[in-house]
């Protein structure tokens, strides 16, 4: 059986993920570190793609090209690009472009060239089993964060969305970015650095790929108030329990 990738940028984003594997081994290519093993009976390949579009395109080639996987799955946080998003819901993204695409006046902005197209899709079977997962973990809160952390983040009545995120090579941390961002792309949800990245990657190889992210900012001035404490008392957790839901149904 061909192993499953599990991605994240960050080690915060994976580390409950790898706690969940009993007989992790390393291997290391590229100056990355790829953990195998195995989650409710399935092989799969864990490993962190560092931040951004190129370092993200090199980990999707890896995966694909030395470990032969079957799918690639990224789970990581975002910041939110619309009202409606909230600190602490989830984004699945079914469509991937990279926000700061431009080869205009030869290509329509956004487009990438030689594709004909700015967006790419996530794979449709799984991005629904992981919405599924991920609706789990919205419903059993109490049982995947800690009540102190749900309040101190306000995770109240937190949502799952499915639609677009967008990529791009720059940490969004100002409202002027933000809104200029919704106003240039109003369909978009959430805004990170990698996943048009592996969407196009994936594309290319015909693997199929889906992204889960938890939003984890506004994408304005306040972005970068506590995000670590987010990401390892949030965000680890979710990734962690969406992983495990996932893998668990996917045998059933
Ligand atoms: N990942 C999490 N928050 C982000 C933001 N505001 N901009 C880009 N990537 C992010």
């Amino acid at each position: 059986m061909k192993p499953i990738a599990i991605v994240s940028a960050l080690y915060d984003e994976l580390s409950k993920v790898l706690e969940l594997m009993p007989d992790e081994h390393k291997q290391s290519r590229a100056g990355r570190e790829f953990w195998l093993g195995h989650l409710h009976g399935q092989p799969i390949v864990v490993v962190l793609s560092g931040i951004g579009k190129v370092a993200a395109a090199t980990t999707a080639t890896l995966l694909i090209e030395c470990f032969g996987v079957s799918h690639i799955v990224f789970t990581g946080v975002a910041g939110a690009l619309n009202h409606a998003v909230k600190v602490g819901d989830i984004v699945v993204g079914t469509r991937f472009m990279q926000h700061d695409m431009d080869a205009s006046p030869i290509f329509p902005r956004y487009e990438i060239p030689g594709y004909g197209t700015a967006v790419f899709k996530a794979d449709e079977t799984l991005a629904h089993q992981l919405d599924a997962a991920c609706q789990d973990v919205l419903s059993h809160l109490h049982g995947v964060v800690e009540a102190d952390v749900i309040q101190t983040f306000g995770l109240h009545s937190p949502q799952l969305h499915r639609g677009l995120i967008v990529s791009g090579d720059r940490f969004v941390s100002t409202a002027l970015e933000s809104q200029q961002l919704q106003k240039d792309l109003p369909d978009a949800l959430a805004v990170e650095m990698e996943g048009a990245a592996f969407a196009q990657v994936c594309h290319d190889y015909g693997v199929p790929f889906a992204a889960v992210r938890t939003v984890s900012d506004q994408a304005d001035d306040d972005a970068t108030l506590d995000f670590t404490r987010f990401l390892a008392e949030v965000a680890s957790h979710y990734s962690a329990h969406i992983v495990d839901n996932w893998l668990r149904q996917r045998m059933n």
